[in-house]
């Protein structure tokens, strides 16, 4: 496994899990060092003791010497990032430089699994590429997108909703799918397919759920100018099987690492062979003016203006059950209330580490309840099972104002109203 990041090593652990023997490779040797010590480097439930369990039972090991693990490898996967370069390009500069290591290095027959999310076509370019290095050796390749949710990944990965393996020959289909025998034997369902299409699909995936957002996010503004409400409207919607029930939560927008970097790559992808996407960009455009609305729902609750106001937020996180911070609305909505001189106090579960180095200007809170104390008003802004299970009581006897903006939709508008609270919300 090329790429110790995190599909590298949710992935690496979960196939020595299955009984493969997996060496994880990384450049980074402070990485590597980490993970020999038993420290991994992201939060991910259930990831510590599977990685423990595998390195212990000798099936999954760490390393930085190349020449180690890729001769006698019969697989090769690449796990290296792809992250969003200018004008929303996948930056491929990791994933060539792997590719040249592994072509030097691999035994004949080596089949090489390419797991990063690169744009439509990059596999078969990435065989090329191997192919000029070392004409002399046979090597099978393929495309293997990942599904993996950050906070669930370890579950994804071993019951996944459908398995995509994209090759040009039957037998790197048949190397890959072996891998994965034992979930396709529990009826998970695999598409095999050309390595173009298993490529697009992982960005087609993604866009279809950041549409969805967009979309679930522009009818709660209706909802709110209209006088409906998004709760009952997207339960109903989802009862709808050819709409399905999941992903349909209003909020501050999508974040994260992969929705926004990946609409943008597809963005690319069909403006570049001439079928550009309308609706993958307004799912975009959609999401980018989402956090500047939010602000203004703070400060119109705030009386207007947010200058010299106590703000309690609590949520940085990008959602819950993850400490990553990459492109969350709630970065982007405290930095703009503090560009405009309030007073910020923040609380995450797990993200107070990475915001200490993001953030300044803000105060950080041991927990919810000092985060609260003497705030003019609390921002709720991740999902945190914690923040949609607060002592009511006690919040209100902490607040200087008893008002809560909360951008996830956690509470129930009567119920806020009974403990004594100015209550905002999503698109209700
Ligand atoms: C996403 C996809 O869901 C995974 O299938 C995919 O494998 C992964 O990207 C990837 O490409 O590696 P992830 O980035 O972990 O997974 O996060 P999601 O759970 O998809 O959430 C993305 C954003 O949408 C978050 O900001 C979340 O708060 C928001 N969201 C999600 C909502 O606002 N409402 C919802 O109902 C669901």
């Amino acid at each position: 496994m090329v790429g110790v990041g995190y599909v590298g090593i949710v992935t690496g652990a979960c196939l020595a899990d299955l009984g493969h023997d997996v060496t994880c490779l990384d450049t980074d040797r402070r990485k590597i060092d980490q993970l020999r010590g038993g420290v991994i480097p992201i939060f991910e439930p259930g990831l510590p003791g599977l990685v423990h369990h595998n390195t212990t039972a000798g099936r999954l090991r760490f390393d930085y010497d190349y020449s180690e693990a890729i001769p006698g490898a019969e697989l090769v996967m690449l796990a290296v990032g792809t992250p969003t370069s200018d004008r929303g390009k996948a930056d491929l500069s990791s994933i060539l430089p792997a590719v040249d290591d592994v072509a030097r290095l691999m035994d004949p027959g080596t089949t090489i699994v390419v797991k990063s999310t690169v744009p439509v076509g990059t596999t078969a370019a990435l065989a090329i590429q191997v192919a000029e290095a070392r004409p002399d050796v046979a090597f099978e390749i393929a495309s293997n997108p990942e599904f993996l949710r950050q906070g669930s990944a370890v579950e994804d990965f071993m019951k996944p909703a459908r398995i995509v393996v994209g090759s040009r020959t039957a037998q790197a289909a048949a190397t890959v799918r072996e891998l994965y025998q034992p979930m396709i034997d529990g009826g998970t369902p695999a598409i095999f397919c050309n390595l173009e299409t298993a490529e697009l699909i992982k960005y087609a995936s993604n866009a279809f759920l950041a549409v969805k957002l967009s979309f679930v996010n522009e009818m709660a503004d209706v909802c709110e100018e209209a006088g409906a409400d998004i709760n009952y409207l997207t339960e109903a919607l989802g009862l709808d099987p050819r709409i399905g029930k999941h992903f349909l939560n209003a909020g501050p927008g999508f974040g994260g690492s992969c929705l926004p970097k990946d609409t943008q790559a597809l963005l690319q992808t069909t403006q570049l062979v001439g079928a550009p996407s309308r609706v993958v960009a307004a799912a975009i455009d959609v999401n980018a003016n989402r956090p500047s609305r939010m602000v203004n729902k703070i400060a119109m609750a705030t009386g207007g203006s947010v200058r010299g106001k106590r703000i309690a937020v609590l949520g940085l996180t990008f959602k819950a059950n993850t400490d990553d911070l990459r492109q969350s609305p709630a970065l982007a909505i405290i930095r703009w209330l503090i560009g405009h001189e309030a007073q910020v106090r923040v609380f995450d579960p797990a993200g107070m580490d990475k915001a200490a180095a993001l953030l300044d200007r803000v105060e950080f809170a041991a927990d919810a309840y000092s985060c609260v104390t003497d705030a003019d008003a609390v921002a709720i802004l991740t999902e945190w099972p914690e923040f949609a299970a607060l002592d009511l009581e006690r919040v209100r006897g902490l607040v200087a104002e008893p008002m809560i903006i909360d951008l996830r939709n956690l509470y129930d508008p009567a119920t806020m109203k009974r403990a004594g609270f100015t209550y905002h919300s999503i698109g209700r």
